[in-house]
């Protein structure tokens, strides 16, 4: 275990950054934010205000990553940034922890996952939510085997705020920035937690993205811009333990706020996970494991067929002396990086990269309205590069 202060870089100060990142930052002992860049001033200033350590304040990405001795950097700009930064980084040997979705598509997520391997550097990518408590819990339940042979996994990432059709415009809503809209925004974490709790792959998927409000007013430039993303994405798919999901991720649920829920039934039980109940999972689980757990409501009736139990402490992760805050996935990202021996961490770019090609199977099977095989494959049977009807081998 090592307790070099580490010599942190943030790169893009928007609202990830000042508010997950820094603060995890500033949560753990001997890291020095050192350094920080955005193109908007103001972004910048703020995350200034923030942390009295940085002595390198600059809009330009490439003057940041040539600063002596940086140990990590945040890539926490629009997603359209983080293939040009990350491929620096890498050049340079700086380690990276990366916003999701990685990269704007396939293509790029794959160079970045490359390039990282063959220079040996640490990676980590942001799929926070594995950190909600009862997401923890369904890992662990997954992980023992109850459920039996897996049938069914839907899955639900959406967000939604009222009046929604009128909100403004963001790069959110332009897809040279954002790569994709409510699907690879939400729908990328959701997709990375299923994955992650079914430990297994997706083989096949068939989809369906629509966009409803074509048109919106740019919050930039208060100027109307055309919608380029989707602003809901559904999706069927097929994985290879057998298992048939279904995955939503959207920002249509309006007035719904952030919704996040998934249910995953076997031969041998199920359960209900609901991340505004984050203490809470729903399960029809073998006697013998449901003992394990505090049951809050016993179930096994014709109106309350489930069994509410709690979320075990071990799982909440509280930090020590503090009421409120938790263990954040950055946070296990330093630990891993502190750890002695080889560097060990999960998600990073491979999981990073595996979701990025679900996401790109899903746009094609969109656009030519047909089922996609994964891994992906080129019509001559090459790894595809790029979805977009720009395809390259
Ligand atoms: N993990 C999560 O739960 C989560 C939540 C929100 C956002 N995100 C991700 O974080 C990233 C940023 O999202 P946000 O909500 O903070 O957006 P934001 O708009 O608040 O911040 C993005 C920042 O990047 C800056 N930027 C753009 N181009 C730049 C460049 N060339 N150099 C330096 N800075 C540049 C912008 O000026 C802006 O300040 C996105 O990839 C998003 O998907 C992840």
């Amino acid at each position: 275990m090592t307790n070099k202060t580490l010599r942190v870089g943030i790169i893009g100060c928007g609202g990830i950054a000042r508010h997950h990142h820094v603060p995890s930052y500033l949560a753990v002992p001997d890291i020095e934010i050192v350094a920080a860049c955005d193109v908007n001033p103001e972004a910048l200033s703020a995350l200034q205000q923030m942390v009295s350590t940085v002595t390198l304040a600059t809009s330009n990405y490439r003057e940041l990553l040539a600063m002596d001795g940086l140990d990590l950097v945040s890539v926490c700009t629009t997603n359209d940034m983080h293939y040009p930064v990350v491929m620096e980084a890498i050049a340079r040997g700086v380690d990276v922890f990366c916003e999701k979705p990685l990269a704007l598509n396939y293509a790029q997520a794959r160079e970045m996952y490359d390039a990282a391997s063959e220079r040996g550097i640490k990676t980590g990518v942001n799929f926070s939510h594995r950190r909600t408590p009862a997401a923890q819990l369904v890992q662990e339940i997954m992980a023992s085997g109850a459920l039996g042979e897996l049938y069914h996994v839907s899955a639900i990432y959406a967000a939604g705020w009222p009046g929604y059709a009128r909100r403004p415009g963001t790069w959110r809503n332009d897809r040279s920035l954002a790569g994709f809209g409510g699907l690879g925004d939400m729908g990328s974490h959701i997709l990375d937690m299923t994955l992650w709790w079914l430990d297994t792959e997706i083989t096949r998927v068939a989809a369906n993205l629509r966009t409803f409000v074509p048109e919106r007013v740019s919050a930039a430039t208060g100027e109307p811009m055309r919608v380029t993303t989707e602003d809901e994405g559904m999706v069927l798919m097929n994985y290879a333990n057998g298992a048939l999901g279904y995955l939503c991720g959207s920002y249509t649920f309006t007035g719904r706020g952030y919704d996040q829920r998934a249910e995953i039934y076997g031969s041998e039980g199920g359960l209900m996970y609901d991340q505004q109940h984050p203490h809470l999972l729903q399960v029809s689980l073998p006697e013998d494991l449901l003992a394990q757990y505090t049951i809050l409501e016993q179930g096994g009736t014709r109106d309350r067929p489930y069994t509410t139990i709690l979320v075990p402490e071990r799982l909440h992760g509280r930090l020590p002396d503090q009421d409120t805050a938790r263990r954040t996935i950055l946070m296990d990202f330093i630990a891993a990086y502190r750890a002695d021996g080889p560097f060990a961490f999960s998600p990073g770019f491979c999981e990073g990269l595996r979701v990025q090609e679900v996401l790109e199977a899903i746009a094609r099977g969109n656009e030519e309205g047909c089922w996609v095989d994964l891994p992906l494959q080129t019509r001559n049977g090459h790894d595809v590069a790029e979805h977009n009807g720009k395809e390259e081998i």
